[in-house]
């Protein structure tokens, strides 16, 4: 009986693999309709964006990872008044604070705009799975906040990663904000397109301030891995802003030097069971830059028996079938496509079109301007793309896609969400993407991602001797 189970379900599985590889998907736009809601900002007055109590009181506090391994973080905060100091005070106890590290503050103008004092702190040396309170400012105003810090790296070390892309800060953008506050997501990694302050008459920094104190009650309680987008550039020569990313540079550190990136603009961190690798859609990639040159040599340090999820972040997607930006991310694609196929990169996240989007795991890297074919296939070794660039900023979602649904979109949707990425183990994670028109509980994209190093049968079967004896037949076919 075990037996006729078991060739039944091999057959199945072969008539599965036989379609994909003669290229029959079965693509899905959705035909969910949301509702209206008006795209435009939160009047500059709203109740999100208050500013806290108190002289000079620390505001749009945010924390990042703050080196390779998640035992630091970067502190940052504004304060307006006067500089104050750039301290923190931290301890595993509430009201404790008996630690303490030292910052600098930093500002900048941008036409007729003068930022306020920007702090960023390093607060490094932690311990791994443990909780910090910290607190900033003085007397009366000080404030007082919490992280969580992440599991050592370790390839069964589970962890939840939010996906949020293009932001802004619209009333879509909070709700995308409170949808992803009701999740169990522990750090945020964001595809770029933050306040889009660049809107505005002369790019004004004010709402670069009231993005930061809107999405405080997230950022200054969880890292955030930040990336830059097109709305970061901020290039007006016409203003007399002639430098690039000034107010981003300026607000939004990353921990680059911890992987001997020479930009804060692409960087990479290892959190948990995550390689998670950031790549600037607007900086200099063709070969020979030092973006090249430095993905170049991470994809080399990337160690899958300790990290096997491999994620790479960047704004422009490389595989989207929307009318928004189409093909935009091409010459990245020509780019690095093949360091993704050749790493096998498990997913690869990104923003800028404004509508959701995932794609099977196809690649196109046998096209070259020479020959070879033109079209994507079906490829396991290549990574999965999904667009999220749907955080609900004031410029509307992207609502026609390309017809047909290309071969290689696996599910399509122009709706305000978030997603989910939850990593189970070394071989198992659990991704959904969330719509703001549902609940909680209700993912309206729902896939288990099996990973791509580990997914290799010699493996499997090296794990599975260590981890199970052969004791079911559920076993034996997953193994198949
Ligand atoms: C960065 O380079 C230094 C010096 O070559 C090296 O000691 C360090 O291990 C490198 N860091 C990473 C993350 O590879
Ligand atoms: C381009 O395609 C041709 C034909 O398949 C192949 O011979 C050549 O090596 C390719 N060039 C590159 C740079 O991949
Ligand atoms: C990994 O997680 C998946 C999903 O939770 C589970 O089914 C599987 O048994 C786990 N594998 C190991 C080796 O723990
Ligand atoms: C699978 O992994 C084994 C050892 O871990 C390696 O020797 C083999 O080349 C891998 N196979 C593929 C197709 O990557
Ligand atoms: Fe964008």
């Amino acid at each position: 009986m075990r037996c006729r189970g078991l060739v039944v379900l091999s057959l199945l599985t072969l008539h599965v693999l036989l379609c994909i590889v003669n290229g029959v998907f079965s693509g899905r736009t959705s035909s969910y309709v949301r509702t209206e809601f008006p795209s435009t900002d939160m009047p500059i007055d709203s109740e999100w964006f208050a500013t806290p109590n108190g002289y000079n009181a620390p505001q749009q506090v945010h924390i990042t990872q703050g080196d390779y391994d998640g035992k630091a973080v970067i502190i940052s905060w504004v304060t307006v008044s006067e500089p104050g100091l750039s301290e923190v005070f931290y301890s595993k106890e509430e009201n404790r604070y008996d630690q303490k590290a030292e910052g600098t503050s930093t500002s900048y103008t941008f036409y007729d705009y003068k930022s306020g004092y920007i702090h960023h702190c390093l607060v490094d040396g932690l311990e791994y799975n443990t909780k910090y309170y910290y607190k900033i400012g003085t007397g009366g105003s000080a404030r007082e906040f919490w992280f969580q810090t992440p599991p050592a790296i370790d390839a069964d070390a589970s962890y939840t990663f939010g996906i949020i892309g293009d932001l802004g800060q619209t009333f879509n953008s909070l709700s995308t904000l409170q949808h992803y506050e009701k999740s169990e997501g522990q750090t945020v990694l964001f595809v770029g397109d933050l306040s889009y302050a660049d809107r505005y008459e002369h790019n004004d920094g004010i709402r670069w301030d009231s993005w930061g104190r809107f999405v405080e009650r997230s950022t200054a309680y969880q890292p955030w891995i930040w990336n830059s987008g097109n709305h970061e550039i901020e290039y007006r020569p016409d203003l007399g802003e002639t430098s690039t990313f000034k107010p981003y540079l300026h607000r939004y550190k990353t921990p680059y030097l911890a992987s001997n990136s020479s930009s804060q603009m692409w960087y990479a961190v290892r959190r948990a069971s995550a390689h998670i690798i950031v790549l600037s859609s607007y900086s200099p990639f063709v070969k020979y830059t030092p973006q090249w040159m430095w993905l170049r040599s991470e994809f080399k340090r990337v160690d899958r028996e300790k990290t096997p999820w491999l994620i790479v972040l960047m704004h422009a997607p490389m595989y989207n079938s929307n009318n928004a930006h189409y093909m935009e991310g091409e010459s990245m694609r020509a780019a690095f496509e093949k360091w993704f196929v050749k790493y096998k990169v498990d997913l690869v996240f990104a923003g800028h079109v404004h509508a959701y989007e995932r794609s099977y795991r196809i690649s196109n890297v046998n096209y070259n301007i020479t020959s070879g074919s033109r079209y994507p296939v079906p490829d396991k070794s290549a990574p999965v793309y999904i667009t999220v660039g749907d955080g609900g900023n004031q410029e509307g979602l992207a609502s026609r896609f390309n017809d047909p649904q290309p071969d290689y979109s696996a599910f399509r949707e122009a709706s305000y969400g978030h997603s989910i990425l939850q990593l189970k183990n070394r071989t198992h994670a659990v991704y959904q993407w969330h719509r703001n028109d549902d609940g909680k509980h209700v993912p309206a994209d729902n896939v288990v991602f099996h990973n791509q190093y580990w997914a290799n049968n010699t493996r499997r079967r090296r794990l599975k001797k260590n981890h199970f004896r052969f004791d079911s037949i559920d076993n034996l076919i997953s193994m198949l």
